[in-house]
């Protein structure tokens, strides 16, 4: 079958968090970002070049996912991730799932099940079954955090995700392939220092959704993601007829009326790129095809912006 080409975009994120340590932050983003550009001018699916960007995320420790993930309450590693894909409008996820290096293979995995969100428990067997090696994201400086925060009583409410200088944060994809197909993926350690069995928004469609008309990714405070529910509510504004831009602009306003700490990513189905926040910074990087940029010096006072 022939299909008119288009050009392929892509965004990703590593997070609301400091952008301190500016070049490395940027030179791990723009890194993903070629490798995966290339791989959408290969001619790979939105959905492949989702799973490769997030997959390369996760394995950089600089980023709260998969390999330096943060520790939770009890000291423990649970980590969520989720996909979604607009060819088949279908979310898949992991929820609190530990010893695996990449989350979002489970929830590639799971795009092919009837049952395709599956928490803690459900999630180990499933990587059981697909005899996935067991994996110990945990590094250095985030045991290192978790026993500073523990002899000073959890004074943080949570790890550096969003104010505190190590640059850490979720991770995100979304990406637009030559067919015109959207994808969106996103995958967390979480807040840090949470009550065993909180829920992430990074495995719901509050932080992760896409449909063919847009994909977004989420990253920040979960709680307040969900409250809003902003990536699903970018989206329906987009379905309901407002441009991307405009849609980020609307719904990242009445985030801040309601002092939400967030941000957001995505691209329409005309090739728009956009983003957003509330949060002080967002790490995130873009290529349109004929440029590449990021939002990491980005003004903190600014609420979003958009590719030109
Ligand atoms: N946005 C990641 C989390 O709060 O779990």
């Amino acid at each position: 079958m022939t299909f008119d080409k288009q050009q392929p975009k892509l965004i990703i994120h590593g997070g609301a968090s400091s952008a301190q340590g500016v070049d490395a932050v940027r030179q791990s983003l723009y890194k993903v970002l070629e490798d995966v550009y290339g791989l959408l001018l290969a001619g790979a699916t939105a959905c492949e070049a989702v799973v490769r960007g997030c997959r390369l995320l996760e394995d950089e420790p600089r980023f709260n996912a998969g390999t330096g993930s943060v520790l939770q309450s009890d000291g423990q590693i649970r980590m969520s991730a989720s996909l979604m894909d607009s060819t088949t409008q279908a979310f898949s996820g992991v929820i609190n799932v530990s010893r695996v290096q990449n989350p979002i293979e489970l929830a590639l995995a799971l795009q092919d099940y009837p049952d395709r969100v599956l928490s803690d428990y459900g999630a180990a067997e499933l990587v059981r079954e697909m005899a996935l090696p067991i994996y110990n994201p945990l590094t250095e400086e985030r045991l290192q955090e978790w026993l500073q925060d523990r002899q000073d009583n959890f004074p943080r409410k949570m790890a550096n995700l969003v104010s505190t200088p190590a640059g850490t944060g979720t991770i995100g994809v979304v990406a637009l392939d030559d067919r015109g197909c959207l994808a969106a993926g996103t995958s967390t350690g979480g807040k840090g220092f949470e009550r065993i069995g909180r829920v992430s928004d990074s495995a719901m469609p509050a932080g992760n959704y896409a449909t063919s008309l847009a994909g977004i990714s989420c990253t920040g405070i979960g709680e307040d993601i969900i409250d809003e529910c902003l990536a699903a509510r970018i989206v329906v504004r987009v379905t309901d007829g407002l441009s991307l831009s405009a849609a980020f602009e609307r719904s990242l306003t009445e985030a801040k009326r309601n002092q939400r700490d967030l941000g957001a990513i995505g691209i329409d189905a005309t090739g728009e790129i956009a983003w957003g926040k509330t949060s002080e910074v967002l790490l995130a990087a873009y290529h349109t095809g004929e440029k590449i940029g990021d939002t990491i010096e980005w003004s903190a006072e600014e609420l979003t912006g958009f590719a030109e």
